[in-house]
């Protein structure tokens, strides 16, 4: 008969309620790999339970409550206590990692996160194990299933953003309140702990800027894929001029773009390093049983061999302004020298045209094009000027695209 091996469980909501059904069906399996039969010692909820005893029972914690605090303080007492975590929480990494980190390296003990970014997918253990020795040069992610399936949806059935979120909420894909995904604050957490992994910096959630999907239109969508052009709510995190660059936006793709094929309520990351090209992991970013599965397979790591979070290596500066390739939509009278116009103030600030489409609507037109990548400063001032044009019919609609492709 195997040792017990105890859990403490602070939240049993949709993923721990997932990860004490999951842990009772495989408790046989673990015992078999581990030698130590994991059992839930104790349970927490806002309704019941008492944090202190359930500490004092438990070999490990798993934090699933979610939230700032009282998670923070409960992970920094469990370590203190000498007792490994896992947790999912990614709001609590983005604010308080380094904090965490540096205690659980203090006092031996192990927190693990594979839950908090991505689901199921594997991406902490690839980029913190398996890349270990790689010198990452960038990271493209989708990292919010809810976003991605809307803007999926708005492709594929030509919905508008308030249905295509409506019919996310229906099935499951997005809360009552989507505030935090469709913003774009739930992927910046994520990017700004897949950041501080990859490059070995601290990255605090308050240096990663995030413009979320609420503005963008079926449109844009449309005009796009005459374009050859996918839209997808991208995290990129990478190397620029000596320091590092980690945002979330909308961004176009091209089709041959590894992550343009991603659809629906998947999560994909891209790791870019020159040794390795790139690489990309992909499946279910979120659910209960796929998160809890992440959950546990932390639980069995911690139960074997010790791994910790190494201490930051550098302190790189944070840098606003990069090169960007943009999409610009405009609603303009139509009238001759509208296009000339347009172009010459592009080029003033040094941007220049790759791709156009030109519609006629009556006595406007919608100008569509892409241009070449330049300095976002530079096509934001252009953007600004051209906004003014007194032909302009609405302000002029502009979204970043990804000009790479892997193929
Ligand atoms: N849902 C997903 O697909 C998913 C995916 C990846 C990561 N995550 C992360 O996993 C964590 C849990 O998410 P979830 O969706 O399972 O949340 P949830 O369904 O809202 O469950 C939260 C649980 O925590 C308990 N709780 C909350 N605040 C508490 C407090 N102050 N004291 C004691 N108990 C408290 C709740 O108790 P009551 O039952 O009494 O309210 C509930 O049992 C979050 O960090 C989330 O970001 C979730």
């Amino acid at each position: 008969m195997s040792e017990p091996f105890r859990i403490g469980l602070l939240g049993r909501g949709t993923v721990g309620g997932a990860f004490a059904e999951l842990l009772a069906e495989r408790a046989d399996a673990i015992a078999a790999i581990t030698g130590l039969r994991p059992e839930i010692s104790g349970v927490l909820s806002r309704s019941s339970g008492d944090f202190e005893s359930i500490l004092e029972d438990a070999d490990l914690i798993v934090e699933l409550m979610g939230g700032l605090e009282p998670a923070h303080d409960y992970v920094l007492r469990t370590i203190k206590a000498g007792r490994h975590v896992v947790t999912a929480n990614k709001q609590l990494l983005a604010h308080h990692g380094e904090e965490l980190w540096a205690c659980a390296r203090e006092n031996d003990v192990q927190l693990r996160f594979e839950g908090a970014v991505a689901g199921v997918v594997p991406v902490i253990r690839v980029i913190q194990e398996s890349l270990a020795g790689s010198h990452v040069e960038r990271i493209h992610g989708i990292v919010n299933g809810t976003t991605n399936f809307i803007l999926s949806e708005m492709a594929r059935a030509g919905l508008s953003y308030a249905d295509a979120l409506a019919e996310a909420q229906r099935l499951g894909y997005a809360e009552a309140d989507p505030t935090d995904d469709v913003t774009g604050k739930d992927a910046a957490a994520k990017m700004a702990i897949l950041a501080r992994l990859a490059f070995g910096t601290p990255v605090h959630i308050d240096q990663v800027p995030y413009e979320g999907i609420e503005h963008i239109t079926a449109h844009d969508i449309d005009y796009a894929r005459e374009l050859g052009l996918g839209l997808k709510l991208i995290g990129t995190a990478g190397r620029v001029d000596g320091g590092l660059s980690v945002r979330v936006h909308p961004a176009f793709l091209y089709a041959g773009h590894p992550l343009a094929s991603v659809h629906g309520p998947y999560n994909a990351v891209t790791v870019e390093s020159p040794a390795i090209t790139e690489i990309t992991m992909s499946g279910p970013g979120a659910g209960g049983p796929q998160t809890a599965t992440a959950v546990l397979g932390d639980v069995i790591s911690a139960m074997i061999p010790p791994a910790s979070t190494p201490e930051t290596t550098q302190t790189l500066p944070i840098v606003e302004d990069v090169e960007s390739a943009f999409y610009l939509s405009m609603e303009v009278a139509d009238r001759p020298g509208v296009l000339a116009q347009v172009a010459e103030l592009l080029g003033l600030q040094g941007a220049s045209i790759r791709t156009l489409v030109q519609k006629g609507l009556g006595d406007n037109a919608r100008l569509v094009m892409t241009v070449h990548p330049l300095l976002e400063s530079r096509f934001f001032a252009a953007l600004s000027m051209i906004g003014q044009l007194d032909y302009m019919r609405s302000p002029p609609r502009a979204i970043r695209v990804i000009e790479e492709e892997f193929v």
